[in-house]
């Protein structure tokens, strides 16, 4: 039976088993390959997309479970790699390897849709679960702060993040 849902903001519809991880229907069913496979057990953050705007990880995702949903992958991000998220981990020059960059930029970008202005600790709180072999994570943590300037005038939701963190930290 088909499963219909939106990717990257067109329909798309895959005959796939309704337990087929995300994950997979991306890269080995669609040929998407920007998102990565790291530990395929929700352990690293290496597949991370949005599914209705929350960062989720696609590894342990079965795809039944995104039928009608709206599901966004880095390679819909912007259509041009305009978004400040993705601005900043340029002028930051955040990859090493890049491997687990993709997974960052998702969950930094969900971060930030929330929470327009994140302290340290929120980011630290948001991305622990983004594991970074190359230890990026200073780097990461300047450029969420870059991007959250970036999209400064930008009014959005600050809802939920409510981390008990102390004030301010600010960019380094
Ligand atoms: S591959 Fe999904 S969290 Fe590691
Ligand atoms: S840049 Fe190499 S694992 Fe993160």
């Amino acid at each position: 039976m088909a499963i219909r849902f939106t990717l990257n903001g067109k329909p798309q519809s895959v005959d796939v088993s309704p337990d087929m991880p995300l994950l997979w229907v991306l890269r080995d069913t669609l040929n998407m390959t920007g998102t990565k496979f790291g530990c395929g057990m929700a352990l690293c953050g290496a597949c991370t997309v949005h599914i209705n705007g929350e960062a989720t990880r696609s590894c342990i995702t079965p795809i039944s479970r995104v039928a009608g949903k709206h599901v966004t992958t880095i390679e819909g991000l912007s259509p041009d790699s305009s978004h400040p998220v993705q601005h900043a981990w340029m002028e930051v020059d955040v990859p090493q390897c890049g491997y687990c960059q993709s997974g960052q930029i998702m969950s930094a970008a969900a971060l930030l849709a929330k929470n327009p202005h994140p302290t340290d600790a929120q980011i630290d709180e948001a991305m622990s679960g983004n594991i970074c072999r190359c230890g990026t994570y200073q780097q990461i943590r300047e450029a969420i702060h870059r991007a959250a300037a970036m999209q400064g005038g930008t009014k959005e939701k600050s809802a939920e993040l409510e981390v008990g963190a102390q004030p301010a930290g600010g960019a380094e």
